[in-house]
């Protein structure tokens, strides 16, 4: 009798109280989606729209104040003769990388796949016809690396999105726009999604601060999630809000920094329990972007790769593909540079933890059970403290080629000597912790 009015008040409860005031329970599939998720630490996104054709970034249709009528003609000119999904996983998975996040819809309002509720998207705009989100997809399984799927709350083509900071320019005109319409649309969008494209390891929300100025402003969170949940339980939802986590959500997203930097200036946010993900560009831009060959050199990568490892966070390394459907000749490079390094080196980076010395300007340490890889980035010392506070070191050796690496237990520590300034990208030295 007990238990039976108990679970009554517990169903009334949970009828009366708001969606979001309920504790979000991830389930064990969910849980298991989020270990595989930090284990892989790796993984590439790719910023591929309409805007590839202007090839001045992502942002171009707000910055410019192009009108959402005209905009949308370039998709008739849309027709990456080049696309081939096969080369695209195949270059990615070079890297070592274990997941690709892909755009499928980003501000400017196309989507990138093959939608029953616009017909602004790649098939039924384009002369090109190809459900590209199908090809990745289906490519993705078939390859065996997971996909995430970017998904923009803005929208700067839409009548009935409601505005923003952003987009106010582009000739829409309703500023309100039609919050219960727009809502019902993505929704359908986020069900097709999940629903026509196989397994999505993650969605990727971008695009709540753009109602900042707005604080009442009620995007309907957690209705949202709790369908893609519903849909699929082992999807892990990201958003890219710059803030610590809200109900509901998966992973913690920083943008241009580390967990706990803030250089950027999107990071502020305390860092949580949630697996952790820092999206990066290779060069300066999201998009594709004409003038920008500036990309980050190899080492810059790796070891922006090994600092997100070190801070127990994933890495998510972003490509602007070209509107001929190429990736960059120079990230496609780099790609394979990193995937070399990640040949002999990844056994200290995937499945690893932050490590139990924390970050120091020499570098960082990531863990394996009693295996703790101190990755030596930028030092120009021959001897190294190591605040190993109550932790005694049975065995040290250099990582690659297991010569034994000297070292005294000192107060508070150790110190190893490593004979030489080290100069590598990345100097790892594993010790064998009692
Ligand atoms: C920002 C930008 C966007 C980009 C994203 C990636 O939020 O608005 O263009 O997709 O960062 O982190």
């Amino acid at each position: 009798m007990k238990t039976y009015l108990c679970s009554i008040i517990l169903l009334i409860s949970s009828l009366t109280l708001p969606l979001h005031a309920q504790n979000y329970i991830p389930t064990p599939e969910n849980l298991k989606s989020r270990q595989e998720f930090r284990d892989g630490r790796f993984g590439i996104f790719l910023h591929w729209g309409l805007y590839a054709m202007l090839a001045t970034g992502e942002w171009t249709m707000t910055e410019k104040n192009l009108n959402y009528k005209e905009y949308a003609k370039l998709a008739g000119g849309f027709y990456p003769s080049k696309f081939d999904a096969a080369q695209w996983v195949a270059a990615i998975k070079a890297s070592g990388a274990k997941y690709i996040c892909f755009t499928s819809r980003h501000h400017e309002g196309f989507s990138m796949f093959h939608t029953r509720y616009s017909d602004y998207n790649i098939v039924d705009a384009t002369p090109f016809k190809r459900d590209i989100l199908k090809e990745l997809a289906d490519e993705c399984h078939k390859q065996g690396i997971r996909l995430h799927l970017y998904y923009s709350h803005i929208d700067w083509y839409r009548e009935d999105a409601p505005w923003g900071g952003t987009g106010r320019g582009t000739g829409r005109p309703n500023p309100a726009g039609n919050w219960s319409s727009y809502y019902q649309f993505m929704n359908n969008q986020l069900t097709e999604l999940l629903t026509n494209y196989g397994e999505i390891g993650a969605i990727w929300f971008d695009g709540w601060w753009d109602q900042k100025q707005n604080p009442d402003f009620d995007w309907q969170l957690p209705e949202q999630y709790a369908l893609i949940h519903k849909l699929q339980p082992g999807c892990l939802i990201g958003n890219n809000h710059h803030q610590t986590p809200f109900e509901g959500e998966d992973i913690q997203i920083f943008e241009r920094d580390l967990p706990g930097e803030n250089k950027a200036g999107y990071s502020g946010q305390d860092v949580s329990q949630l697996p952790l993900e820092t999206c990066e560009t290779m060069n300066g831009m999201w998009g594709y972007r004409i003038t920008d060959q500036n990309y980050k050199s190899t080492r810059t990568l790796i070891q922006l790769l090994v600092k997100a490892a070190g801070k127990d966070a994933n890495l998510l390394m972003n490509i602007g593909p070209q509107p001929d459907g190429c990736l960059p000749e120079i990230a496609v490079q780099r790609l394979k540079e990193v995937g070399e390094w990640m040949q002999t080196y990844g056994e200290t980076i995937y499945g690893t933890r932050g490590g139990c010395v924390a970050p120091h300007p020499w570098g960082v340490t990531t863990q394996k059970g009693n295996r703790l890889f101190v990755h030596i980035l930028d030092y120009q010392d021959k001897v190294l403290f190591l605040p190993l506070e109550n932790r005694k070191v049975k065995r040290a050796f250099t990582f690659v080629d297991k010569q034994p690496v000297k070292y005294k237990q000192v107060e508070g520590g150790i110190t190893l000597q490593l004979g030489e300034v080290p100069t590598e990208t990345d100097k790892v030295i594993e010790l064998q912790l009692d």
